[in-house]
């Protein structure tokens, strides 16, 4: 077989990098093998991101940064959101471009492959690029490869996708298509396979992960069961999962934060304002106070739990009130950190011919504020670590020699000075400086807690 170089770069979110690494295990068997430059590859793939203006800018930057490397033998392809959202405008924009896919047609990427070398052979010019936008009938799950190359001890696993909720800022729902839950058995599958592959972490990722509902024996199976479902995979030792909605969590999710060991205590929950009027503009379906309401509850279960969320600024109408009232809500609950975003007319969403736009200098003071006061959060969050011992998994090479980066439960980086035979190891880690981003320790067992 002939070898070939395949360039992937990621844009956005942690299920644009889970399509990648599936796009890299498909191409695989065809001699395609992952590296770091576009330069010289047979193969550059674009995995955009649509869910914020300066994301889908960035591709066309890209594009022309890429253009000067491509020759005859170099296939082009622009994939995900973007992809799906503006395919046709990509290739008017972008003619030299080979392929064009979305996120629910990337199993065909062999065929595709093969149909641009053919259009390629015929040298017919502009306008022979392929484009692919389809939502098709057969779900791209089941025509993926069991293998998966390149993984670390911290892998993603896609379980859900697509939205129904149709919030009147987000594109997802139009990009990603309806909801749709794989079935239990092949998520068993994966994850089986992935802790084969030395995995011990497993992300299970969905754009509205905790609405999964599939079937388990003659119940239905929630989230929260299907990881009980899950804990029973030998040598499986922590699970996580993203992004929530409020209105999706159920009780038996919350159970499972204290029931199950492997559920780790932090939770990503957005709730994008904290002004019940936004809120409603926003067609979120829920209130402030159902949202408290979930975490004082879930705090019940599992009182150390440590909480994430995504903030939307100056969405339309958001007077100085209601961004007041994100700013109390942010003090009422105290995060551990969060992220934190302007509002980004989306062409196609309600939201973006909404009324009351904000104007921009506005927007971003109200960003400056809002990212002042969740970073002390941050930071006070990674201080009251100090001094506390916590398993840490080690799983990336750290920036210096001697060097190893981890994750404790609550999702804080953690550098450690380690031998490099621990990596893929969780050890017990004395926390002793914190920062804004991360904290550092030492490692108290040369030994792995788990053995
Ligand atoms: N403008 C700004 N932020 C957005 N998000 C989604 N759509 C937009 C938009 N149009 C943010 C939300 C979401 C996160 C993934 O991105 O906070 O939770
Ligand atoms: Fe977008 Fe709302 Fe669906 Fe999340 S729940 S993906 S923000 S439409």
């Amino acid at each position: 077989m002939i070898e070939k170089r395949l360039y992937i770069k990621t844009y956005g979110c942690q299920m644009n990098m889970y399509d990648s690494g599936r796009m890299a295990d498909i191409l695989k068997p065809l001699g395609y093998s992952l590296i770091e430059t576009p330069e010289g590859a047979d193969l550059v793939i674009l995995n955009t991101c649509h869910i914020r203006e300066k994301a889908d800018e960035k591709v066309y930057s890209d594009l022309g940064r890429i253009r000067p490397y491509k020759d005859d033998k170099m296939v082009l392809a622009v994939a995900g959101c973007v992809a799906q959202a503006e395919g046709a405008e990509i290739m008017r924009r972008a003619p030299y471009v080979d392929l064009v896919f979305g996120p629910q047609t990337y199993h065909r990427l062999p065929e595709m492959i093969a149909r641009a070398h053919r259009s390629q052979d015929k040298k017919s010019g502009p306008g022979r690029g392929i484009l692919d936008v389809e939502f098709p009938l057969e779900s791209k799950f089941d025509h993926l490869p069991q293998e998966h190359t390149g993984v670390g001890p911290s892998a993603f696993l896609a379980i859900q996708e697509g939205c129904d909720k149709f919030c009147t800022f987000c594109v997802v729902p139009y990009t990603r298509g309806a909801e749709y839950s794989r079935p239990v058995q092949a998520i068993y599958e994966e994850a089986s396979r992935l802790v084969d592959c030395g995995v011990k972490e497993i992300t299970l990722l969905g754009q509205n992960v905790n609405a999964y509902h599939g079937v388990l024996g003659a119940n239905e199976c929630g989230l929260g069961k299907l990881m009980e479902h899950l804990s029973s995979i030998k040598g499986l030792e922590r699970l996580r999962y993203m992004t929530s909605h409020p209105r999706d969590m159920d009780e038996e999710l919350m159970i499972a934060h204290r029931d199950v060991p492997q559920v780790m205590p932090f939770l990503h929950l957005p709730i994008q304002s904290g002004s019940n009027q936004i809120l409603e503009t926003m067609n979120r379906k829920h209130t402030r106070e159902h949202y408290l309401k979930i975490i004082e509850k879930l705090r019940t279960y599992r009182p150390d739990i440590a909480l994430s969320s995504d903030f939307i600024v100056g969405f339309p109408g958001e007077t100085d009130q209601d961004f007041e009232d994100t700013l109390n809500l942010v003090s009422e609950i105290g995060y551990a950190q969060a992220y934190s975003f302007k509002y980004s007319p989306r062409l196609g969403t309600p939201g973006a011919v909404m009324d009351n736009q904000v104007p921009e200098d506005v927007k971003s003071d109200r960003l400056e504020r809002l990212q002042d006061l969740l970073n002390v959060q941050q930071q006070t969050f990674n201080e009251l670590s100090v001094g506390k011992t916590l398993p840490v998994l080690l799983d990336r090479k750290g920036k210096k020699e001697g060097q190893l980066l981890g994750k404790t439960p609550y999702l804080q980086s953690v550098y450690v000075e380690s031998s490099p035979r621990l990596f893929g190891e969780c050890v017990n880690v004395t926390i002793e400086k914190a920062f804004a981003n991360s904290v550092t320790g030492t490692i108290l067992t040369q030994e792995s807690v788990l053995k």
